[in-house]
């Protein structure tokens, strides 16, 4: 896959544990986007290799640079160092946008609401940015979940769009609200959605065209999809980003310990995958050199061809392989004699 080089001209602190990184866009072939992609960063940690996805919170016809905006994850490898250690001028290795959270089509719309909790807002607020500034919405909703206001992202973006435009309307939850911040644009608590839709129901502004768009925890995302279902809104109209690969333990009963054979143009290796662990994050454990980005089993970079044996996919995705192949971030080998091709 063809990467781009990027230079960082900006680093801003967000929160105490959020950054901006600006990339400076190539001066002879831009990157081009679409609100709610995603750039795949490449990073070397300690001498390994490290591939990560991030949301761009710019907007394509707003935004002069690249920008994505990362959230601390406990424990977290790359969340971390880019918090910590990366600084202006640093060079990174990046793959083109690439995801499916984006607007179905460049016609206008009557009504767009963006859910989103924590660092979810970043592909939301490329969203808005593209549909405000580009007067492409009649009325534009954010239902933005946090802690607190300390954890707000991009807080006064929020408040400088809500001043610029009034189509623009906001619903701010927060599960911790101090009393110092007791305002009435402030709820007490986590999202609720039936809450949201019955207000809006109330005033007239929500209809069966208005584009629902989540981007959060896996319980924000079924909550709102839950309450969208009961006011029967069409599947159409609903679209959601995963930033991580939750699985329910229930899955694995059938999946124990195992080597698989992993074949590459260049390599042929035999690797132990342990149980709960996905034949992607066995291989990268092994220092195998694969090709991956989303690691949910949204992006197909992954994608292998099984050779021989069973292996069992985890996937929320709907996704079109063929019968012999399978995404090594999703795949988990049910037999001794697994061996996967992969594509790179
Ligand atoms: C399409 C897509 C877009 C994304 N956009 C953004 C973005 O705009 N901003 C952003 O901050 N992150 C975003 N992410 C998440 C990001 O790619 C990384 O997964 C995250 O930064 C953690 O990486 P890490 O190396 O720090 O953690 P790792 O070292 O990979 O993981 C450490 C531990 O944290 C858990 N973990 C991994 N990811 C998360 C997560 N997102 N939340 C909670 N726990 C997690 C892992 O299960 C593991 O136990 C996105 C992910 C996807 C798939
Ligand atoms: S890494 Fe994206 S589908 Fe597997």
């Amino acid at each position: 896959m063809v990467t781009y080089t990027l230079k960082i001209i900006e680093v801003k602190r967000e929160t105490a544990d959020t950054v901006t990184v600006c990339f400076k866009q190539p001066a002879l072939k831009k990157i081009k986007y679409l609100a709610g992609q995603y750039l795949t960063l490449i990073v070397r940690i300690n001498g390994r290799r490290y591939i990560r996805p991030y949301s761009l919170s710019s907007a394509p016809n707003v935004d002069q640079n690249l920008e994505v905006t990362v959230k601390r994850v406990i424990g977290g490898v790359v969340s971390n160092h880019i918090n910590d250690k990366i600084a202006v001028g640093d060079l990174i290795e990046v793959m083109p946008p690439m995801g499916d959270f984006i607007l179905p089509d460049d016609k206008n719309a009557d009504h767009v609401i963006l859910w989103g909790a924590g660092s979810g807002i970043t592909p939301l607020l490329s969203i808005a940015k593209y549909l405000l500034y580009g007067n492409k919405v009649s009325q534009l909703t954010l239902v933005y979940g946090n802690r607190n206001s300390e954890n707000v992202i991009f807080g006064d973006t929020i408040s400088k769009l809500k001043k610029e435009f009034s189509n623009f309307s906001t619903w701010h939850f927060h599960t911790r609200l101090s009393i110092s911040h007791i305002n009435e644009n402030i709820i007490e608590g986590r999202i609720n959605p039936h809450k949201v839709l019955q207000v809006m129901k109330a005033d007239g502004n929500i209809g069966a065209e208005t584009l629902h768009f989540i981007c959060g925890p896996v319980g924000l995302k079924q909550s709102v999809k839950d309450a969208l279902a009961q006011n029967n809104i069409g599947h159409d109209k609903i679209f959601s980003e995963d930033f991580e690969k939750v699985i329910d333990p229930k899955e694995f009963e059938n999946v124990v310990s195992q080597f698989v054979e992993v074949q590459s143009p260049t390599e042929n290796s035999k690797i132990e995958v342990a149980k709960g662990k996905s034949i992607l994050e066995a291989g990268l454990d092994a220092d195998l050199d694969l090709s991956y980005s989303c690691q949910t089993g949204s992006c197909l970079i992954c994608k292998a061809k099984v050779l021989s044996g069973k292996v069992k996919m985890i996937n929320n995705h709907v996704v079109e392989l063929n019968d012999n192949e399978c995404l090594l971030c999703c795949s988990y080998p049910l037999t001794d004699d697994v061996k996967v091709l992969t594509e790179n």
